[in-house]
């Protein structure tokens, strides 16, 4: 037998028992007589002795234990004199009787400890190592619990966990799909889904009612810290159902997690908020509402003064930071020169103190006399200590600087504790989004998100006004899921995608499978996908998705471990029946 207990479990209850132990070695300290080796597993750490008096050779042995090697030894358990209140089993001790080494290893090249000295890409090249260390296992086991209880509560109200196919062809979520070439149909090619979308809502014409799934989805789009080439969704739908069911039922999912993984308590449902005004008070549509600081508009109160910017802008808008009215020349400068970065890219900050005296001071003082910057400050009802920042420009590029500088000072004054839950439903997004490369309107969602009906009428004036019957959950500024309730009309499939510049052909070409599955007796249907491992991440309080998945992939999509993307054999591309294309020079 290997093992009897594993390295986390014994205590001062295992005094004087014979165990055996299996393990890698942490780390191992000789202090002359005695030698004491950290022994580690995925449950923990356990402390071995080896005595010189007791057992010369065994010890002379021990001392030649090197990081990592693989062990098994055998001894007594006995209290320590020296006792770690830090570890589950720092009361104890094994002194040692047998060892045997199962595989040496070679020295790792960074240290397996919580605060490791390797770089990311070292510790991406060697994830196996890395993953040996305690908080990435600890991200790890968090997934694994998540993804359990989520099982549990959608069983228990009576989804249906159904897979379905990864080797399909494309998929509506608006980025560029992977594709695989296919052996067997020469010049042919599968898409990987983006989303089971189509699927899941085929299932519901198939009345299965109820459906999920915890899946892959894959997406060749720009990364960022919370987007990898390939995700997972926790993939929801419903029969039957209008969004308020919805909303009610993932509630449920996201309160279940809260108190059986964190143990957080979340009372009442959670805040809807519309698309319009998570825009107007927080410039985004994942709104972080772990504090207020909400924007005033201020476009038509500051112009006329004659101050060029303001007078010319389509948009002016502002925050108040409560005390900060103090900050110095230099604390302006920096949030100056935050706004400016080119990927915030406001031209300027305009600031307005509200003095402890009840005096202001104020970038526009020359425009602004005492009493306009009175009631100014009094849009926000500030109060003297307070600071109020203004940018001024294009409505759209403003609000979402703004929003940029709200998430700033926000992190400044330390508004954001990790360990608080602001969770809400952002409602009635926009149906449609115009793009100007393509001159024409995309969904925002995506093409099978029903338009509110109230709104139908919009189609023929004004596209753009058309809401959606779309929803978002957002916690803490993190979009973690979203969904729609769905067009089960071929009508109004139809005139969707007309509008969305698909022609008849395109949209049977495309979608004709799911066209025609609505002349069988499609439900009125709706559901939702979260995240999983955007919401893995808020829970263990990463910024970086890439910590809660095994083997990420980098920045430029790569994984470095193994090496891929990489190329294929002369004798697959024949296969394939593939010619490739002399790779253009990505420098020129
Ligand atoms: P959507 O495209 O909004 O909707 O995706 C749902 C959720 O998936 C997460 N997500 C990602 N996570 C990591 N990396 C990515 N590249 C990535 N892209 C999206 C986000 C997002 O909220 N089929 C629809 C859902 C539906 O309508 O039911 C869909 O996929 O957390």
């Amino acid at each position: 037998m290997y093992r009897t207990h594993t390295c986390g479990e014994l205590n001062l209850e295992h005094l004087n028992k014979s165990v055996n132990l299996a393990g890698w070695v942490q780390r191992s300290r000789d202090l002359g007589g005695m030698t004491f080796v950290d022994l580690r597993d995925r449950y923990g750490i356990t402390q071995l002795v080896f005595n010189m008096e007791e057992n010369r050779e065994l010890c002379l042995e021990a001392r030649k234990l090197g990081r990592e090697f693989v062990i098994q030894v055998t001894g007594k358990v006995a209290e320590r004199s020296n006792k770690n209140p830090k570890l589950p089993t720092g009361d104890i001790e094994i002194i040692i009787e047998t060892l045997r080494i199962l595989n040496p290893a070679e020295v790792p090249p960074f240290t397996i400890e919580n605060q490791t000295d390797g770089g990311d890409d070292l510790r991406m090249k060697y994830r196996y190592l890395d993953l040996r260390r305690t908080p990435i296992r600890k991200n790890l086991e968090l997934r694994h619990r998540m993804a359990q209880e989520v099982r549990r509560y959608l069983d228990s109200q009576g989804f249906f966990e159904v897979e379905t196919p990864f080797l399909i062809k494309t998929t509506p979520e608006g980025a560029r799909d992977f594709v695989v070439p296919s052996r067997m149909n020469p010049g042919q090619f599968y898409a990987l889904p983006q989303s089971p979308q189509t699927f899941k809502q085929l299932l519901m014409v198939a009345g299965y009612d109820r459906y999920f799934q915890i899946v892959k989805c894959f997406r060749d789009e720009d990364l960022r810290a919370d987007r990898q080439p390939e995700f997972t969704q926790i993939d929801c739908e419903m029969s039957f159902v209008e969004r308020e069911d919805v909303l009610d039922t993932f509630d449920g999912l996201a309160k279940h997690l809260f108190r059986e993984v964190l143990g957080v308590e979340v009372e009442g449902s959670f805040p809807r908020m519309s698309y319009d005004t998570a825009m107007a008070e927080y410039g985004t549509d994942k709104p972080d509402l772990r504090f207020e600081m909400k924007f005033k508009e201020l476009t038509s109160l500051v112009q006329g003064k004659g101050f060029q910017v303001f007078d010319g802008a389509e948009y002016t808008g502002g925050i108040c930071a409560q005390g900060c009215a103090g900050y110095s020349r230099k604390e302006l400068d920096e949030l100056t020169d935050f706004v400016k970065r080119p990927q915030i890219g406001a031209k300027g900050l305009i600031y307005v103190k509200y003095n402890e005296d009840g005096t202001f001071r104020s970038t526009v003082e020359k425009f602004f006399g005492e009493e306009d910057l009175k009631s100014l400050a009094n849009q926000f009802q500030a109060r003297p200590g307070d600071l109020i920042l203004i940018l001024a420009g294009d409505r759209s590029a403003t609000l979402k600087a703004l929003s940029e500088l709200r998430l700033e000072m926000g992190s400044r004054l330390n508004l954001m504790d990790k360990d608080t839950y602001r969770p809400l439903w952002v409602v009635d997004f926009p149906l449609l989004e115009w793009d100007e490369e393509s001159g024409r309107y995309h969904a925002m969602h995506h093409p099978f998100t029903s338009p509110k009906i109230e709104d139908l009428k919009l189609f023929n004036t004004e596209p753009g006004k058309v809401r959606a019957n779309a929803y978002d959950l957002v916690i803490n500024g993190v979009e973690i899921g979203g969904g729609s309730i769905r067009i089960h009309d071929e009508k109004l499939q139809k005139l969707m995608f007309k509008n969305l510049g698909f022609t008849d052909e395109d949209a049977m070409e495309k979608f004709g499978f799911l066209m025609s599955a609505f002349r069988y007796g499609a439900p009125p249907h709706g559901g939702i996908a979260f995240g999983f491992d955007r919401w893995v991440a808020l829970f263990a309080g990463q910024d970086s998705i890439r910590d809660v998945i095994a083997f990420p992939k980098n920045n430029s999509g790569r994984d470095v471990m193994i090496d891929t993307p990489s190329g294929i054999s002369d004798e697959q591309l024949n296969e394939l029946n593939l010619l490739l294309r002399p790779v253009k020079d990505q420098t020129q």
